[in-house]
Formats: structure tokens, C-alpha cells, sequence
């Protein structure tokens, strides 16, 4: 409700008419991609957000939409209280995008080509892939999660990456009527998907924290365990994984033109872990953009937004990290400072000023690289889960090698060789 109550609505009723456009498209093309209408919960087990969820019900019941408060649900867990948002939908995104592919057999798609810049040119642009291929094209969509060109369009300044964890346990339990995700923190989001065995998949998601940020990561699946055992003791973990989105200051997703000073560019991110809806709305937006015609959701996602920005806090810690870059040349390590890493750790180790990230596998291999992002500069941190080195500006990725895995780096890390 920060942008008022009107554009409130109007962010409302973009998503609901997003889910029923994906439905249509499911029932035209028909793709099966275990498409159900569910009705999706926002519940708490604390007290004190009691009165946050009931203020919410009302807001939404306000605007015209079906909500209602609840105090009991399905799940086994000690709930406390929930909003009920009737007739949502869960569907299998993976599926569905397959079925995308298939019902444009006309539209050429190229995997495993990486845009790495875009050039103005006479008559348009210039997309400048990894190989150096050269693409030409009038009109351009940016929808690489993270927009992957810094300036102009300046989206470091407005948005952060939160990383998220999600585990898929098997289960012979019942499969869960609703989807369901909670109010407070530490976050828990749970939903249930059926497996060809009859047995049902239990994916309990959450514990999100700003990536790179967090210090020591090595519960965070624990954690997520020890909730699908409360909801099913019996259960078989079967997949873990984490991942990140982008979060924009003020929670809206950017939508339209990328920067005024690109015309024909377009941008769709920003989507807060709301992506499946959301990049429905894009496509929308965008399609009408380039064929001139106006949608009555434009405004409110407009995305050469830099107001409002609500959070002012955020900000400043987002230019004071993207200043705070290192520079280093040379390296030497004492070798009683190698020998202080422990198998399957990393550090950060400072000689004269300077800083090298060190990762010793279990077979004592030592991989050293420059911890610092290749996006713009900031001081990456270790991920002791995931073996990985992180960034806490803006969520840039990186193997213990130095690999690029994440947007917006679009580089790999300096490698520094150990004497
Ligand atoms: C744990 C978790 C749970 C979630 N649950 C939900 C949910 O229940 N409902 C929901 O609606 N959303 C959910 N989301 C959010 C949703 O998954 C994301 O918002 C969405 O996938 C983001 O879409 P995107 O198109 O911006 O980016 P992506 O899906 O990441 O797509 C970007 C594409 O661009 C490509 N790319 C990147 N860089 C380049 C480059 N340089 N050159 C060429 N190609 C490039 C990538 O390979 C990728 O294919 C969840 C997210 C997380 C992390
Ligand atoms: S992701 Fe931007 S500086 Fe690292």
C-alpha cells in the first residue's frame, strides 16, 4: 500500500488476471504442466503478527478481492492464524516454459549464449554475445533476472538479490489442498506436487537472507528438514537446492523501458520470488509497449522508477558497498597461513593490504582467486554451504574456481596462482 490504495488495486488485479492469461494459455496450447487452482495461505505462528495479518485481510477485502482470515489449516504445524486467498494456482514451471517452446515452433532460440553487452547502432541495436557473435535487432527485451548492462538503466542502485533454500522430501502423506507460506521471519513456504508413483513431493522452501550476507549457512537445509519431518516423521529427503531473485527497494518489480536513454529497450525484473505471475504481467506490458498500445498496469511498475524508494537504509548500505571495492596485483601467502584453513573451508586472507579467498578441498587442492565481485567491485563473502563465493551487493555468484554462476557478473574472478 505504500504507492496508495488505487495502484494497490491495480498490482492486485495484475496478478489475478496474470493467472487466469496462464491458465488460457495452458488450455489453448495444452501443455501439461499439472496446472490446479488452489487457494494459497499466508499464515504465522507467532502471536504478535496476528494483528498484521487481520489489517491485511481487511486492505485486501477493501480492494475489492476474496480474503479471509482463518485459524485453522491442514498442516500439522501450530498455526496460529492465516489469510486465506481463494483460487490461486500452482503449476510446474519447468512444464510449462517446455510447453512455451513447443507452441512457437517458428521462434528460433539459441541455449548456451551468453549476451555479455548491447551497442547502439544506426538503426537499432547490437547484442554482443560471449563468442563475439554479433545479433542485430531493433527492439530488445532485458530479462536476465539481474539486468546484466550497470549504465545507464542503474537497476545496482535499486535492487539487492536474497537467496533462498528449498528442499523436496517424498512423502506418502496426502497431498496438501493449499499453498502456504508465512508472515514472519525466518521464512517457511510449503506446498505439496504429485510423483508418478503416486506418492506425493513435499517442497518446503525459505530461511532467505540477502545473499551474501549471512555468515555461517550450514543448518540452513537442517532447518528446512526439521519442518518436513514435523508434517511428515516418515518422509525421504530427496533434493536440495538453493537460489536467489531480486528484490527491489520499494518491493515493486521493474516493468517497461529499461533506461529514457535506450528507446526500444525493455526490462522485466525485480520479481521478489513472485516471478511466475509476474513475468506474465511483463511480457504483457512489454508486448504492448512495442506494439504501441497502452496497459493499464504500466504505471504501476514502471521501471525507470528511482522514487519513490522507501528504503533509504538500504540504499546507503547498497552505494557504500559498491564503493568499497579492492584492487589487488600481487600475492604471496606464508605457508603457515595455508596450512590454518581447514579441509573444505575458505578464507580471506590479508597480506600487506592486500586480499586473496582461498577455498582447500578435502583432498587439501588449494584454489585461490581475488575475492572481489566482478560486477562492480564489492568484497565477496564465503558460502561454507554451497562452496561458493558470494556478493552482497547485488547477489553476483562464484565457484570456488572463480566461475561466473549468477547474474549480474557476467566475468569470471581474477585467478591468483600460489607460489
Ligand atoms: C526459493 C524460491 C521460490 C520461489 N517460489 C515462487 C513461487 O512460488 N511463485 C512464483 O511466482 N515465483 C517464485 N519464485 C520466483 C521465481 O522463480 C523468479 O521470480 C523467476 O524465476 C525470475 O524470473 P526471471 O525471468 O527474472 O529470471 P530467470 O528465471 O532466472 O531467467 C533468466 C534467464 O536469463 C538467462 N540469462 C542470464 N544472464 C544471461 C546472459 N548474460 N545472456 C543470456 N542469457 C542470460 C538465464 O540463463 C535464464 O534462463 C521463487 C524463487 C525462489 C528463489
Ligand atoms: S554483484 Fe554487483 S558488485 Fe557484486
Amino acid at each position: 500500500m505504500s504507492l496508495g490504495k488505487e495502484k494497490a488495486k491495480q498490482y492486485l488485479e495484475a496478478n489475478e488476471e496474470a493467472i487466469k492469461n496462464i491458465e488460457e494459455i495452458i488450455q489453448k496450447e495444452q501443455i501439461e504442466c499439472e496446472f490446479k487452482r488452489k487457494d494459497a495461505y499466508v499464515f504465522t505462528q507467532k502471536q504478535d503478527e496476528i494483528p498484521k495479518i487481520k489489517k491485511e485481510v481487511e486492505v485486501v477485502q477493501s480492494l475489492g478481492l476474496p480474503a479471509e482470515f482463518v485459524e485453522n489449516t491442514e498442516l500439522p504445524l501450530k498455526i496460529l492464524g492465516a489469510i486465506k486467498f481463494p483460487n490461486q494456482a500452482q503449476f510446474n514451471p519447468c512444464k510449462y516454459t517446455q510447453g512455451l517452446i513447443e507452441a512457437m515452433p517458428n521462434v528460433q532460440i539459441y541455449e548456451n549464449t551468453k549476451v555479455i553487452d548491447l551497442k547502439t547502432e544506426e538503426n537499432g541495436y547490437e547484442i554482443i554475445t560471449e563468442n563475439e557473435n554479433k545479433i542485430n535487432a531493433k527492439y530488445v527485451v532485458i530479462a536476465t533476472h539481474y539486468p546484466i548492462i550497470n549504465i545507464p538503466g542503474y537497476y545496482f542502485l535499486k535492487m539487492y538479490q536474497s537467496l533462498s533454500y528449498v528442499i523436496g522430501a517424498e512423502t506418502s502423506k496426502q497431498e496438501l489442498d493449499g499453498m502456504y507460506i508465512n508472515s514472519e521471519e525466518p521464512t517457511i513456504s510449503l506446498r505439496t506436487t504429485s510423483l508418478e508413483d503416486g506418492k506425493n513431493l513435499l517442497i518446503v522452501a525459505g530461511m532467505d537472507h540477502k545473499t551474501g550476507e549471512k555468515k555461517d549457512l550450514s543448518e540452513e537445509y537442517e532447518k528446512l528438514i526439521k519442518i518436513a519431518k514435523q508434517i511428515d516423521p516418515d518422509c525421504k529427503i530427496k533434493y536440495k537446492w538453493c537460489t536467489e531473485d531480486c528484490i527491489p527497494l520499494d518491493k515493486i518489480p521493474y516493468i517497461g523501458e529499461f533506461s529514457n536513454l535506450m528507446p526500444n529497450v525493455y526490462v522485466g525484473t525485480g520479481y521478489k520470488k513472485w516471478g511466475m505471475t509476474s513475468s506474465n504481467i511483463a511480457a504483457n506490458i512489454i508486448v504492448d509497449k512495442i506494439m504501441g498500445k497502452e496497459s493499464p498496469y504500466q504505471e504501476v511498475f514502471t521501471s525507470t522508477r528511482l522514487k519513490p524508494i522507501k528504503n533509504y537504509e538500504e540504499m546507503g548500505n547498497m552505494i557504500k558497498e559498491v564503493v568499497k571495492s579492492l584492487i589487488i596485483e600481487k600475492l604471496k601467502i606464508p605457508k603457515k597461513e595455508l596450512e590454518n584453513i581447514k579441509k573444505g573451508e575458505a578464507k580471506v586472507i590479508e597480506i600487506n593490504n592486500k586480499k586473496v579467498g582461498v577455498y582447500k578441498d578435502e583432498k587439501e587442492n588449494l584454489y585461490a582467486v581475488k575475492p572481489v565481485c566482478s560486477h562492480l567491485g564489492c568484497e565477496l563473502s564465503w558460502n561454507n554451504l554451497e562452496k561458493t563465493w558470494d556478493c552482497p551487493c547485488h547477489g553476483s555468484r562464484f565457484t570456488f574456481e572463480g566461475k561466473s554462476i549468477y547474474d549480474p557478473s557476467i566475468q569470471d574472478l581474477d585467478i591468483i596462482e600460489l607460489e
